[in-house]
């Protein structure tokens, strides 16, 4: 094979495996372009959750996953990314450029991930009781350092009551909020339908099993008979509560946050273990603001997950290279 034609297959198969991160609501709020051995990667200000989302914290954090995947898929192809985060402050929307850099050798771990990346699903309901073992939860402290994020589990019985009470307190908030249960219908996809954006109804159970403390679940069904009816009603554990923090809150931070969450999520993927979110109070200031100060030893909270096993098969939706690659860039 040429060199061209390895370099082309290894971009290709990169933005394909970026396109496969987790992003809020599935908006899957990133574009990409290719120059030479070179790929943007650009925050898509159209997908960006007006309401919610009015400083795009959770896009970058869903564009940081995103670069995660890229970077590791190239590393997988044989080459050793370099990777420059804003690179131009008068471009706010470019997040990154990665080239594809010298020839190395993917080593295990890198492999483990990069097999994860098309497997990782998000979960939205309780546990088995199967449990998430301390020495995997201390290797995920570790891969959230390693990107420069702070993941701390939180083991307190009462701390965990205080995250799912404020949990519950946004969601209760919010779903009063017109624009704001606008905004997530916007992105609920109907059963049967075409798109491929937004969280499509097999990817949540209808009756999801409630855990204890109950922690609650976005409403992406609103009034539909929406979601799965796999019988999951032996699933009630909460699984490990965790913080993802950052020491700052800059746009560089939010990005750090996402590579670091993509990196948590692969390595536990790669171990059986998943994840659930619950991002509702992270919305709102001032909830936001109690954690930071009550949980995060005043770090800033970027993630609010649950890690757990889990058996059930989920569906999931993500637009084609052809939507998210900017055409004149790309063959
Ligand atoms: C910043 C961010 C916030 C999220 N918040 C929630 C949430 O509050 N509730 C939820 O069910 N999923 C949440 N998710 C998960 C997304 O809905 C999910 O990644 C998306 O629908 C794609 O599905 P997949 O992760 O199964 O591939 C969040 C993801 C990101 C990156």
């Amino acid at each position: 094979m040429s060199t061209r034609t390895t370099q082309d297959l290894a971009i290709h198969t990169a933005l394909e495996a970026a396109t496969w991160a987790p992003s809020v609501h599935n908006t899957q709020p990133w574009m990409f372009a290719v120059c030479g051995e070179e790929i943007s990667v650009r925050a898509d200000a159209d997908r960006k959750l007006r309401f919610s989302d009015p400083d795009g914290r959770q896009q970058l954090i869903s564009c940081g996953a995103a670069l995660f995947n890229l970077t590791t898929a190239l590393r997988c192809h044989g080459y050793e990314p370099v990777v420059r985060v804003l690179p131009d402050p008068d471009r706010p929307v470019l997040l990154a450029t990665v080239r594809l850099g010298e020839g190395s050798t993917p080593d295990e771990h890198t492999r483990m991930l990069n097999a994860e990346i098309e497997h990782r699903r998000t979960h939205r309901a309780g546990f088995t009781d199967l449990p998430v073992p301390d020495r995997l939860v201390e290797t995920l402290v570790q891969q959230a350092a390693a990107e420069g994020a702070r993941m701390t589990p939180v083991r307190a019985p009462e701390a965990v009551r205080v995250v799912a009470a404020l949990t519950e307190a946004a969601q209760n908030v919010q779903s009063q909020d017109r624009l704001l249960s606008l905004e997530v219908i916007r992105w609920a996809r109907p059963l049967g339908s075409a798109r491929t954006d937004g969280v499509p109804a097999d990817a949540y159970p209808a009756e999801p099993a409630q855990t204890e403390p109950r922690f609650a679940q976005r409403d992406y069904a609103w009034r539909h008979h929406w979601g799965t009816t796999a019988d999951q009603q032996a699933s009630t554990s909460t699984g490990v509560v965790a913080l993802l923090t950052t020491p700052g809150d800059s746009r560089q931070a939010w990005i750090a946050a996402g590579q670091a969450l993509q990196r948590v999520l692969l390595h536990a993927g790669a171990y059986g273990v998943s994840a659930a979110f619950h991002t509702q109070a992270l919305e709102m200031h001032h909830l936001r603001e109690f954690l930071r100060q009550e949980l995060c030893s005043g770090e800033y909270p970027q993630m609010i997950m649950r890690l757990g096993v889990t058996f059930d098969e989920k569906g999931a939706v993500r637009r084609p290279l052809f939507d998210v690659v900017e055409s004149a860039s790309w063959p």
